[in-house]
C-alpha cells in the first residue's frame, strides 16, 4: 500500500461529510452483478501476513492509515493497518501476552479493541473508551488468560462515532488463538469477508442516510481483500478455514455446495463434536472455525441472500437492505479440486464439552430492549433513533452494573423491524433461548442475533475482570448512532 497525502486522502471525518451519495453515481462494477468477477479470475488467494507469538509474547506496532491499495485489479483509496486488507493475522496462544503499538496516521480518533477475546477491559487493556488522535500513538497490552478458548478473533477500531466509517474504510485483521491440541489439516487459510463500495475514482463514497439506517452494506464483497479469489486443493484434503465477518452490517448465509463442511466452532471455543453443515450464518463480528474435506470439481464458496429486515418506510425507498434480495446474492471465492486424491484425514478428537451455564445459580435478571424509533439521529428530522431501554450510548453514564464473578441472565428483545446483532466485549454469551425455541446444546456466541420482532436470552459468566465496557449492536452503523450501553463490573 503505497501512502498517500493526507489532503487526497478520503475524508472520514463525522457522518456524511464530504463526498458524494452513493445513488447508483458511477459505482465500480459489483461482485454481485451480472457480470460476475470476471476481471480477477485466476487471482489467487492471498493471506495476510502472519505474526506468531513467542515464548509467551507477541509485541507488534500497527499503523491505522490511509493509502492506495489494489481491490480487484483496480486501485482504490482506502484505510488499513500495516499497508494491507486485512491487517496482519495475530496468532497467539492460551497465556499469552498481545502488545500492540497502535499508530494513528488517520485524520480522525481510532483506537483498537479484540474482538472476542477475554481480556481485561481496564487501562491499556482492551478499552473501548480510549481515543488515539491522529498522529499519536498508545500501547496496548492484553494478557490471555492460561485457560483462554481457542478460536478466531478479531481486531478493529472502535471510536464511537466512526467506528463504522473505520471498518468500511478496510481496517480490521483477525486474530487466531491456537488449539491446545493440533487438529489435522493439510493446511489452513484464514478468510477475512469484508464489503466495500468504491465510485469511478476508486474512492469510498460517504454513507447516504437511509444506508446508514439499515446498515451499510458494500457493491463489493471481498475475501482478504480480494474480488472472488481462487483456491486449489486435492481431493480428499481437509482444510481448516477460519472466517471472520468484518462486514460492516453485512449477514453472511455461506454456502459451498459440493464440498463437506464441518463446523468446529462459531465465535469461540469448540463444539463437542463437529457438525457437519450445509450454510453458516454469520452475522457481522461473528467468526466460523471450519474443517472442509475436498471433493473433486468445481466450487463456489457463495453469499446468499439473508433477510434482516427493512428500515421501515418512513423515509421513503423500499429500507430494504440489498442482501436481503436475490440482488444481494455474492460469489466470494472460487474453489477448485482437483488432481491425485489423498488419503482421508482422521477423526476429530472429541473435544471437551462446553460450559454450560444453565444448571448455574443466576444472581440477576434484566431485559434489554432493542428499538428504533423516529426522530434523534443527529439532530435531523425524520432520522431514526437507536436505542438500548431507550437512551442512547453516553460514555460518562453506566447502564448495567454486575458483581464480578456472578451469573446473570439477560432478556435481549427487539421491537423494530430489522435484526441487530448484539455483541459484548470482555465475557462471552451462552445462548439459552433464541426465537422462541430453547438451546439443546450449550451454545457460545459472543454476537448474538435478536430477529426483528423477536428475542433471544442468553446467560453471561463475568468472570476474572473488573471494569468498564460496553455492548452493542455490531451493526456497526447502529453503534454509531447510539446502540450502545456501558456495563461496569466490580
Ligand atoms: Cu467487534 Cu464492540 O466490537
Ligand atoms: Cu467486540
Ligand atoms: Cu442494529
Amino acid at each position: 500500500m503505497k501512502p498517500i497525502s493526507r489532503r487526497s486522502a478520503l475524508t472520514l471525518g463525522g457522518l456524511g461529510l464530504a463526498g458524494t451519495a452513493v445513488g447508483g453515481v458511477g459505482l465500480w462494477w459489483s461482485s454481485s452483478s451480472a457480470r460476475p468477477a470476471r476481471p480477477t479470475a485466476g487471482e489467487e488467494l492471498r493471506e495476510p501476513s502472519e505474526l506468531r507469538s513467542a515464548n509467551g509474547r507477541l509485541q507488534l506496532r500497527l499503523d491505522a492509515a490511509p493509502g492506495t491499495i489494489e481491490i480487484g485489479g483496480r486501485t482504490a483509496n482506502a484505510l488499513s493497518f500495516n499497508g494491507g486488507i486485512p491487517g496482519p493475522t495475530l496468532r497467539l496462544k492460551a497465556g499469552d501476552r498481545l502488545g500492540v503499538t497502535l499508530h494513528n496516521g488517520l485524520e480522525d480518533p481510532t483506537n483498537l479493541h479484540v474482538h472476542g477475546l477475554h481480556v481485561s477491559p481496564e487501562g491499556n487493556g482492551d478499552n473501548p473508551f480510549v481515543t488515539v488522535v491522529p498522529g499519536e500513538t498508545f500501547d496496548y497490552e492484553f494478557q490471555l488468560p492460561a485457560d483462554h478458548p481457542p478460536g478466531a478473533f478479531w481486531y478493529h477500531p472502535h471510536h464511537h462515532g466512526l467506528v463504522a466509517d473505520q471498518i468500511f474504510g478496510g481496517l480490521y485483521g483477525a486474530i487466531i488463538v491456537e488449539d491446545p491440541e493440533p487438529i489435522e489439516a493439510v493446511r489452513e487459510r484464514v478468510l477475512v469477508i469484508s464489503d466495500i463500495t468504491l465510485d469511478g475514482q476508486g474512492r469510498i463514497p460517504s454513507v447516504a442516510p437511509m444506508e446508514q439506517m439499515m446498515g451499510r452494506e458494500g457493491e463489493l464483497v471481498l475475501v482478504n481483500g480480494q474480488v472472488n479469489p481462487l483456491l486449489s486443493a486435492r481431493p480428499g484434503e481437509r482444510e481448516r478455514w477460519r472466517i471472520v465477518n468484518a462486514c460492516v452490517s453485512r449477514y453472511l448465509r455461506l454456502r459451498l455446495d459440493g464440498q463437506q463442511m464441518q463446523l468446529l466452532g462459531i465465535d469461540s471455543g469448540r463444539f463437542a463434536t463437529p457438525e457437519a453443515v450445509e450454510d453458516i450464518v454469520l452475522t457481522p463480528g461473528n467468526r466460523a472455525d471450519l474443517l472442509v474435506t475436498m471433493v473433486e470439481g468445481l466450487a463456489v464458496l457463495e453469499a446468499q441472500p439473508y433477510d434482516r429486515g427493512r428500515a421501515g418506510g418512513m423515509m421513503g425507498g423500499s429500507g430494504q437492505p440489498r442482501s436481503g434480495t436475490a440482488a444481494g446474492r455474492a460469489r466470494l471465492a472460487t474453489l477448485t479440486v482437483a488432481g491425485e486424491p489423498v488419503t482421508a484425514a482422521p477423526e476429530v478428537p472429541v473435544q471437551p464439552a462446553p460450559r454450560d451455564l444453565r444448571g448455574s445459580t443466576v444472581t440477576a435478571r434484566r431485559e434489554l430492549t432493542f428499538a428504533m424509533g423516529m426522530g434523534g439521529m443527529m439532530g435531523s428530522g425524520g432520522m431514526m433513533s437507536f436505542t438500548i431501554n431507550g437512551q442512547r450510548f453516553d460514555g460518562e453514564r453506566v447502564d448495567i452494573t454486575v458483581e464480578a464473578g456472578s451469573v446473570e441472565e439477560w432478556t435481549l428483545r427487539n421491537t423494530s423491524p430489522m435484526d441487530h446483532p448484539v455483541h459484548l466485549h470482555v465475557w462471552p454469551m451462552q445462548v439459552v433461548e433464541s426465537d422462541g425455541g430453547a438451546s439443546g446444546a450449550a451454545i457460545w456466541r459472543d454476537v448474538v442475533n435478536v430477529p426483528a420482532r423477536g428475542q433471544a436470552r442468553v446467560r453471561i459468566a463475568f468472570d476474572d475482570y473488573t471494569g468498564r465496557s460496553v455492548y452493542h449492536c455490531h451493526i456497526l452503523d447502529h453503534e454509531d448512532e447510539g446502540m450502545m450501553g456501558v456495563i461496569e463490573a466490580r
